[in-house]
């Protein structure tokens, strides 16, 4: 009736809104950020320094990088209440549920930061969500292990500052090796942005309303959440740690073919990627970087993810199905390796990720066409009838 909707299970191929930010050509592999590639950026530049170009739309000068990188770090700490806050959750709480919440509660800490219509408070919310994210992910994780709490220095940039954060201990402080906190600062990079994702789609619908926008980020974690999503890395390296060896490969590249069984493949496929995800050809050269860094290089883990990779490739299945290693699949590789839980894998792409969210949530407010978001359905339904009284029925 009325207008004539076409229905896509997952809205891959309608227009959801225009943007500026992050290209992506899925047949090609191709991923720009504000025009340039991921593959440059991952090896030339910084998660700060793409966060200001995600942000701003172009590569600072090092005058403007050097302010931006200051204001970030002078915002890492949070109101002491949210440590508290914290502590009223279960010591077994997942770390991503202590991230959804501790974000949807900056929206009452952070009152002065609120008013979307104030571009002075725009701002000043999205240094705060990106600064503030990885603290709140340490809290999350110490929380967890019931470790004291640490907090951030100026004196560390970014990536350094969040694994001291997750590894410090009173009794001995963690300074990373820069091989490894370059590795970190890699894979921020990679996570940053990606276009019209689900989480990504889920901030700018939540914000069309004009909610509190840390309330809106705090939905894109939810949506991050899940397992086909953010949640594949921690899915990812489940698999492989089940596979094991590599002679048990072919026993699970069957049962991601049956169509009776719903295992699939963590870490491969993708909604628009029908080519490799560049960012995951990047991810797999810092796996090695890290792994000969520490030593594993012969780590059984690494051993099997290759093989599954080589071995799925050469299936016609996944081949005809364009089905290829995404971002998802070497990035548990290097959070294990330096010593994460799978618990953290995901509010660790929340941290990336808040850039991108800001930066669309931004994009979004700032469009004067801006309107709420109204997705329609396709109505498959009863059509119009009389009610029944209960003793008719
Ligand atoms: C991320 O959107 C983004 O940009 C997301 C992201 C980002 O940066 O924000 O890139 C991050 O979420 C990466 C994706 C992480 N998820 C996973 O790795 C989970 C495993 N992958 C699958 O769940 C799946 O590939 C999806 C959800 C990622 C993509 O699903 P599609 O494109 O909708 O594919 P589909 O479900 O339509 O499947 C097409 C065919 C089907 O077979 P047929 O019905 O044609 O016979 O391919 C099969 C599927 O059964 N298939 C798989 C498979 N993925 C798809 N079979 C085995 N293993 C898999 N992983």
């Amino acid at each position: 009736q009325g207008d004539v909707f076409t229905y896509d299970p997952g809205f891959t191929s309608t227009a959801s809104c225009e943007s500026t930010i992050t290209y992506i050509d899925g047949e090609e592999g191709v991923l720009l950020h504000r025009g340039y590639p991921i593959q440059q950026l991952a090896e030339k530049s910084s998660y700060l320094e793409v966060c200001y170009l995600l942000l701003y739309g172009d590569l600072p000068t090092a005058a403007e990088l050097e302010k931006f990188v200051h204001d970030v770090t002078h915002h890492t700490m949070l109101h002491e209440q949210m440590y508290n806050f914290t502590r009223g959750f279960r010591r077994d709480a997942p770390p991503m549920a202590i991230m959804v919440g501790m974000v949807g509660a900056m929206s009452a800490f952070y009152h002065d930061s609120t008013d979307i219509t104030d571009p002075w408070q725009r701002e000043v919310a999205a240094f705060r969500m990106i600064a503030k994210m990885p603290t709140i992910a340490a809290v999350a994780y110490k929380y967890s292990i019931g470790q004291p709490f640490v907090y951030p220095r100026n004196d560390c940039d970014y990536a350094t500052n969040f694994l001291r954060m997750c590894f410090s201990l009173p009794a001995e402080d963690y300074m990373p090796n820069p091989i490894l906190s370059r590795a970190m600062d890699r894979i921020f990079t990679l996570h940053a942005d990606h276009e019209q994702n689900a989480s990504t789609s889920t901030v700018r619908l939540a914000s069309s309303s004009g909610a509190n926008p840390f309330a809106c980020i705090a939905a894109g974690i939810a949506c991050l959440w899940g397992p086909a999503h953010g949640g594949a890395n921690k899915a990812a390296l489940e698999m492989l740690e089940e596979i094991g060896t590599p002679d048990r490969i072919p026993e699970y590249i069957a049962r991601a073919k049956d169509k009776d069984d719903p295992f699939r493949l963590m870490g491969f496929g993708h909604r628009v990627y029908k080519n490799f995800d560049p960012r995951a050809v990047v991810m797999k050269q810092s796996a090695d970087e890290v792994l000969d860094l520490l030593g594993i290089e012969d780590n059984p883990i690494l051993q099997v993810a290759k093989e599954l990779e080589k071995a799925a490739l050469d299936d016609p299945y996944f081949a005809d199905r364009k089905l290829f290693p995404n971002v998802d699949f070497y990035s548990g590789i290097i959070l294990n390796a330096m010593g994460f839980p799978t618990s953290m894998f995901t509010p660790i792409f929340a941290v990336s990720r808040t850039v991108g969210w800001v930066s669309q949530w931004k994009e979004m407010l700032m469009d004067p066409k801006q309107k709420i978001g109204r997705p329609r359905q396709l109505y498959m339904g009863a059509t119009e009838r009389d009610y029944v009284e209960v003793e008719d029925r």
